[in-house]
């Protein structure tokens, strides 16, 4: 199965994708969080990816399909696999096509603008596994360590309030056309992201054709 998540910044994306790979057996494919461990080792990919990220900018079209290009033809992505923040643009979504990628369904999550600021602003997550909390919605056992792994619960460079509406407003015009875009193929699955995770888990498990 290969699926693409569509949503905006905050929409719960990571949140999901860790319960949905696990009950498919496929690979969980952030482009996020592959740029956000380029940065933090400091590679010349991060150092190109880092100024876009901080800013709530895209990373060019061209870097980011040659990364995921090269992810996906990794031996552990022939069962399929998920793509978390991946296709973002129209350019992208063609790019993909063109390298002979098809995908079977796109999940957006949909939420409101006041909720994503809230959610994106309250989030930490762990430096070491990657782990996602939230300060009220699902905060950590001991604050600032991580329940799976101890390390140091931290909030993400790009979360700051006026970095996260940024982001917003680049979903709007360069992302969201997407929505139309796998809609007209029939592709597209809608789903309130707007509720208890756990209830937007099993409506994504059920357009996925549980
Ligand atoms: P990326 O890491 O993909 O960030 P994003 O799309 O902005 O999405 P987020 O990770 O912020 O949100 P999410 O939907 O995963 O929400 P989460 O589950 O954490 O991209 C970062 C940057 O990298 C981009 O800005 C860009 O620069 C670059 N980039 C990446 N891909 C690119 C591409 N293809 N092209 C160009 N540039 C690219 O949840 C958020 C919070 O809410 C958490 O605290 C969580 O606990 C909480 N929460 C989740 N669900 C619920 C719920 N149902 N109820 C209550 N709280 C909830
Ligand atoms: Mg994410
Ligand atoms: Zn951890």
């Amino acid at each position: 199965m290969k699926v693409v998540l569509l949503g905006p910044p905050g929409a719960g994306k990571g949140t999901q994708a860790s319960g949905i790979v696990e009950k498919y057996h496929i690979v969980h494919i952030s482009t996020g969080d592959i740029f956000r461990k380029n940065v933090k080792e400091g590679t010349p990919l991060g150092q190109q990816a880092k100024a876009y990220m901080e800013k709530g900018e895209l990373v060019p079209d061209d870097l980011v399909i040659a990364l995921v290009e090269d992810r996906l033809k990794q031996e552990d992505c022939k069962n399929g696999f998920l793509l978390d923040g991946f296709p973002r643009t129209i350019y992208q979504a063609e790019a993909m096509e063109r390298l002979g990628i098809d995908v079977d369904k796109v999940v957006d999550i949909e939420v409101g603008r006041d909720t994503l600021i809230g959610r994106a602003t309250g989030r930490r997550v762990c430096k070491q596994c990657g782990e996602t909390y939230h300060v009220s919605f699902r905060p950590a056992k001991a604050e600032g360590v991580c329940d799976k792994c101890g390390g140091q619960v931290v909030q993400r460079a790009d979360d700051e309030e006026e970095t996260v509406a940024r982001r917003i407003d680049v979903y709007l015009t360069e992302t969201k056309p997407l929505e139309e875009y796998y809609e007209k193929k029939g592709k597209l699955a809608h789903i309130n992201g707007d509720q208890d995770a756990k209830i937007v888990q099993e409506e994504i498990f059920k357009a996925l054709g549980d």
